[in-house]
């Protein structure tokens, strides 16, 4: 083909297209972005057991409900020592599915309650080999009667995989007889920007690198809740760790709720992401009901409290609670979405009131917030959508089906911006589910994704889903990226190559561009910022496609490729597909090939 880029009459595109969605689904938070790498630390979520700890040494174990580390974290963990004990024991903590152990420093915290003075070792351990990786001694004095906090930094080295567990020892002589209480421990790697209770450092960057306009959180399903009382409340998600109870989440397992609305907010300041902030809109998940009508009242009222204490002045109750937690300026949240998916569940014949009623509590005292309604569908929305507000739409297809949406926004009604709030080729085309997107997934991706850009003058946003999984730990596939405990386990799917493709590669304006072909399969998309151009081209058919790309005063730049079979996927450990960056020069013409399923980024000044 040969594409002939026009430098004028082209569309405005937006800034915000290319962002992520995040909800903690497959371990994505606690045990995956979180830094905190101990799983059950506060026993939360309704049947926590002794999920994740063992017993170090002729000690017993148990969940001590008498000893509450504060009101909302109600258990600490108890270790008896029999009488006449002597040596050191304790307790291990088995992480989730294993403690990365990587030569660097880390951070842990924990309380301890029970007469003990003396050292107490906090170590990083092998599994099955019993080496010692880290380990610190720490002087403790405690006592029976409060809970005593502890901070220990400890420099480890590296362990070969992720069979690893951290372990609290202590003097069996000093307690026999007796026992000690441990809370909620806590241990850190190098957090993102160093910060206390973030994201893990080495996942955050590799995120970071897709440099995303936007985080849409907290959900997707996990806003939702089984119920009502399930549901997720920004109120339970702020203020010290301690004070957190945590929930049982609707993706099978508890949340610690430690990634709670200021680190949300504070990951969407440190990548220089928009926060879009969804609310309860009354819909739960599981069969515990839809809230509409009256009854509705108090959660809007709560939709309210969370925008003050975002949003509010130091002088409001909220606002005040917000600098009080560290936070004295309001965030910058000018994006909230009603719901999720309320067009499902039973949730699209109540969702026209319920949106309106918080729609019109929010737009009354914020009028300049976006308002996102959580569906596209007509049906479920009210009749006149008021002036300004948003709609949200969700697609996990097949490859073939994604092309076929290539046009999906071009005849669409230029009035409600379009937000394409979740999107992944979760199945082959005959249907069999994918657990890693293959080239053929990722290229119907970015087929669909070129008609977002050529669209984005109405498509405002628009984000893969679900962002990440620990491998092992999964609810949901595939996911765009992954991690486990095993050193260098971060890995990105075909997709992820798309996403950070597309996304660093932005202009401000579409442009148009005449070919002598139709498309498909190959499919292009052209914009440009000043005098660097950008062209993005996927080809999803089996033959590689010859092209020239002409752009006037153009001379050099990069070609960036990224290709593989059709059904190749990166697994974890086995990252075989990654871009693939030349560079290129020409006066004014560009030729090179795009392999079949091949995705393309063509970047020249
Ligand atoms: O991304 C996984 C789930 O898919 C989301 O939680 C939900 O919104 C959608 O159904």
């Amino acid at each position: 083909a040969t594409l002939t880029v026009s430098k004028t009459n082209g569309n405005a595109s937006s800034p915000l297209l290319y962002g992520i969605m995040f909800e903690d689904i497959n371990h994505s938070g606690d045990g995956g972005f979180h830094g905190q790498l101990l799983q059950n630390n506060g026993f939360q979520g309704t049947d926590p057991g002794l999920t994740a700890y063992a017993a170090v040494g002729k000690v017993t174990i148990s969940q001590d409900k008498s000893n509450p580390v504060s009101s909302t974290i109600t258990s600490s963990l108890k270790v008896a020592v029999p009488s006449g004990t002597t040596g050191m024991v304790g307790f291990s903590s088995a992480g989730y599915d294993g403690v990365p152990v990587l030569a660097q420093e880390y951070v842990s915290y924990f309380y301890v309650k029970g007469l003990y003075s003396g050292t107490m070792e906090v170590q990083l351990v092998g599994s099955s080999s019993g080496k010692v990786y880290a380990s610190k001694s720490v002087t403790i004095s405690s006592i029976t009667s409060a809970f005593t906090y502890i901070t220990v930094n400890l420099q480890s080295e590296a362990s070969p995989d992720g069979n690893n567990q951290f372990q609290i020892l202590f003097d069996a002589s000093k307690v026999h007889g007796s026992s000690l209480s441990f809370g909620l421990p806590q241990l850190f790697p190098p957090t993102y920007h160093g910060r206390y209770n973030r994201l893990r450092d080495d996942a955050a960057r590799f995120l970071a690198e897709i440099e995303p306009s936007f985080l849409r959180f907290p959900g997707g399903n996990n806003l939702e809740g089984a119920s009502p009382a399930d549901r997720w409340k920004w109120n339970n998600t702020i203020g010290p760790v301690a004070n957190r109870p945590g929930r049982q989440g609707d993706w099978t397992y508890p949340n610690t709720d430690a990634l709670g609305l200021d680190e949300y907010l504070q990951w969407c300041e440190d990548m220089g992401m928009t926060p879009v902030l969804a609310v309860w809109s009354g819909l739960t998940l599981g069969g515990g009901g839809i809230v509409t009508g009256n009854a509705l009242e108090p959660y809007v009222e709560e939709v309210l409290n969370e925008l003050e204490y975002v949003l509010g002045s130091t002088n409001t109750k909220y606002g005040a609670l917000r600098a009080k937690n560290g936070y004295p300026n309001p965030w910058p949240v000018q994006h909230i979405e009603v719901g999720n998916e309320d067009n499902l569940g039973g949730g699209c014949g109540s969702y026209a009131a319920r949106f309106t009623k918080i729609y019109d509590a929010v737009h009354a005292q914020y009028p300049k917030l976006t308002v996102i309604a959580s569906t596209t569908s007509k049906s479920c929305l009210p009749a006149t959508l008021p002036e300004g507000v948003w709609t949200d739409i969700h697609h996990y297809l097949k490859p073939d089906s994604f092309v076929s949406l290539f046009n999906e926004w071009d005849n669409w009604s230029r009035t409600h911006p379009i937000f394409v709030g979740e999107y992944a080729s979760t199945h082959s085309n005959t249907g069999a589910k994918t657990h890693y997107t293959n080239m053929q997934g990722s290229c119907g991706e970015a087929v669909y994704m070129i008609g977002l850009e050529r669209n984005s003058d109405i498509v405002k946003m628009a984000s893969y889903a679900p962002l990440m999984e620990h491998f092992n730990m999964d609810d949901w596939s595939p996911n765009l990226m992954g991690l486990d405990s095993t050193p260098g386990s971060l890995t990105g799917s075909t997709s992820y190559y798309v996403q950070k493709m597309f996304s660093t590669n932005r202009g401000t304006t579409v442009l148009p561009v005449n070919s002598d072909n139709k498309f498909g399969p190959l499919y292009w998309v052209a914009s440009n910022n000043g005098s660097t151009y950008y062209v993005k081209l996927a080809n999803y058919g089996g033959s590689s496609e010859s092209v020239t790309v002409k752009i006037a005063d153009t001379t050099s730049g990069q070609l960036q490729m990224l290709s593989g079979g059709e059904e190749t996927s990166n697994l974890p450990n086995n990252v075989s597909i990654t871009t693939q960056t030349s560079s290129i020069s020409g006066h004014g013409s560009f030729n090179f090939d795009v392999p079949a399923w091949g995705v393309a980024v063509l970047a020249v000044s």
